[in-house]
């Protein structure tokens, strides 16, 4: 992933920012050390941006489609000023068993609750409302884990779906995943069901606010 942010800067905005406590630190270095592609994890800042909406909202139901090793996951349940749900989504059982092992280290890992297998059965079973749902799965589904996700959510309710900038290449698009983030970008913003804005941070965040 491309860094749309100049690295001197990025290291002010982090040296601005609450630090990353000893429990996210083991989690980072262990999922650096042992998962392929590790750069799918958010950063600190993406990380604790997350966690502050959740608190701002004041949410209760989350849903996460994409947990991985479980950092944002965390994150969102450090946010929950509840006992949950919150309901996340993974089909990689190595990346599983690391999210549990830190799940069950921290004081909010039992508000978490991991459902394995296709994000989108496991959409199927959910009734709603919710409050906030983030969207970090597989790209070629985002505008399917939109469509899906936002009749659950309540009204005033925020999707919030990560890589929307794709290191770049939404603008120019070549392979599948390429295409179906343009395709999900072009879609939230036509959706008259939404207001949103689609901020630079760490690979770009597309927020959805649902209308009352
Ligand atoms: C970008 S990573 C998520 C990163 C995570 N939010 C974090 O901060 O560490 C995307 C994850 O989605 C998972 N995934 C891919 N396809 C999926 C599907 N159909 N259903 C559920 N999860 C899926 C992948 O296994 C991967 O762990």
């Amino acid at each position: 992933m491309n860094s749309f942010v100049d690295a001197a800067i990025e290291q002010f905005a982090r040296d601005h920012t609450e630090p990353e406590n000893d429990l996210y630190s083991r989690l980072r270095e262990e999922t650096y050390r042992v998962m392929e592609r590790p750069q799918m994890q958010v950063g600190v800042i993406e990380g604790l941006f997350l966690k502050m909406l959740v608190r701002l909202m004041d949410a209760r139901a989350v849903l996460e489609i994409g947990m991985f090793t479980g950092y944002s996951t965390l994150m969102m349940a450090d946010g929950l000023p509840g006992d949950g749900p919150l309901i996340t989504c993974e089909i990689n059982p190595k990346a599983e068993a690391i999210a549990r092992k830190y799940f069950a280290e921290s004081p909010n890992g039992h508000k978490i609750d991991v459902r394995m297998g296709p994000a989108l059965e496991t959409i199927k079973t959910l009734a709603g409302p919710l409050d906030l749902v983030f969207i970090d799965g597989d790209k070629v589904n985002y505008s399917n884990y939109y469509e899906a996700c936002l009749p659950l959510l309540k009204l005033g309710g925020l999707i919030v779906a990560d890589n929307v900038l794709w290191s770049g290449k939404v603008i120019d698009p070549k392979d599948e995943a390429d295409h179906a983030i343009v395709a999900f970008n072009r879609l939230v913003q036509s959706d008259d069901r939404v207001e949103n804005v689609c901020l630079t941070i760490r690979d770009g965040m597309m927020l959805a606010w649902k209308r009352r």
